[in-house]
């Protein structure tokens, strides 16, 4: 039998009843993957095997919990009628920090835009300093809202990934890095700098649409009419991304906006990154440190 092969009866066949010995199942799942492989072909559609062999990896090393508090965001769309974009609402970013003490910390957000979080948590969360990652093109966007806030703060412009100014102070306590992974394919260096801006222990809290898919995948895009780079992760990929880059510890909240194709995690650091490397000691290196 195939070693990924879904216990046979998903058809609906009750087929552990009968206690069918195992080259007889083998037989049925060839035959329920042909007539799927066939069926799916004449509707243009793909099927495959999803492979799951990392998860013993995933089990060994990581924390998944999924946290059901309610979330007030149950919002079809991020996107509203006046097109501002916005991922979590305030009141389900209040309601996902619940519980959690995060006043007075040294806050990063990467992609502000229109400030809507960054004017709540400089209210409410009093940091003690807000930095900011953003793009210097969305500058114009900052000007509008930037009077407002009270914490001190500061920018670094430029791509996230190779944003160092980022790594000239005191380390973070906390990161918001939501909306903003999927525009990008290259998710371990950033997952990697946010690492290395956070202390052990830190958090940061993520936002980003997933693929649907049940093993660990990334669908890779390039956009039409933009030409960009985009890379969509699966839950499971967006785990093992996560935990190469020493964040084992994670929480999914289960209540935001159910159906929709985003998750919000709050994930915690683990790990320190070695020195040269963008991946934790517990990924085996390609070759061995002498063979390198
Ligand atoms: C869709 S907006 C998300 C806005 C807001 N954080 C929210 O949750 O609704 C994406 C933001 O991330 C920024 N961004 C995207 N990729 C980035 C990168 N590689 N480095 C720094 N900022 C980035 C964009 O400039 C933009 O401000």
């Amino acid at each position: 039998m195939h070693p990924s092969a879904p216990p046979i009866g998903d058809a609906g066949i009750r087929v552990d009843a009968v206690r069918l010995p195992a080259p007889a199942r083998a037989v049925v799942w060839r035959a329920g993957r042909r007539a799927v492989d066939w069926s799916a072909g004449k509707l243009k559609l793909a099927s495959y095997v999803p492979f799951y062999d990392y998860r013993e990896q995933l089990d060994l090393h990581t924390t998944f919990r999924e946290d059901g508090r309610r979330v007030r965001d149950k919002r079809p769309s991020t996107v509203d009628a006046a097109d501002v974009d916005l991922t979590l609402t305030v009141e389900g970013l209040e309601d996902v920090l619940l519980g959690r003490d995060w006043t007075g910390k040294r806050v990063l957000e990467v992609g502000p835009k229109y400030g809507l979080h960054a004017l709540w948590i400089d209210e409410q969360l009093q940091p003690s300093e807000l930095v900011f990652s953003d793009f210097a093109a969305d500058r114009h966007l900052h000007e509008r809202w930037e009077g407002k806030l009270r914490a001190p703060h500061r920018w670094v412009y430029g791509d996230l990934r190779v944003a160092r100014g980022l790594l000239e102070h005191e380390p973070f306590d906390v990161v918001f890095f939501l909306g903003v992974l999927y525009h990008s394919a290259f998710h371990l260096p950033l997952l990697a700098m946010l690492n290395r801006a956070t202390r052990l222990d830190g958090d940061l809290l993520l936002e980003t649409t997933i693929d649907p898919r049940p093993d660990a995948a990334l669908r890779l895009r390039w956009q039409r009419g933009t030409g960009k780079a985009k890379a969509v992760p699966t839950l499971d990929a967006l785990r093992i991304e996560l935990a190469w880059t020493g964040w084992r510890d994670v929480t999914r909240f289960t209540d935001y906006r159910p159906g929709s194709s985003e998750v919000v995690l709050l994930c915690r650091k683990t790990d320190e990154l070695p020195e040269d490397a963008d991946l934790i000691d517990l990924v085996a290196p390609q070759r061995p440190p002498a063979e390198a």
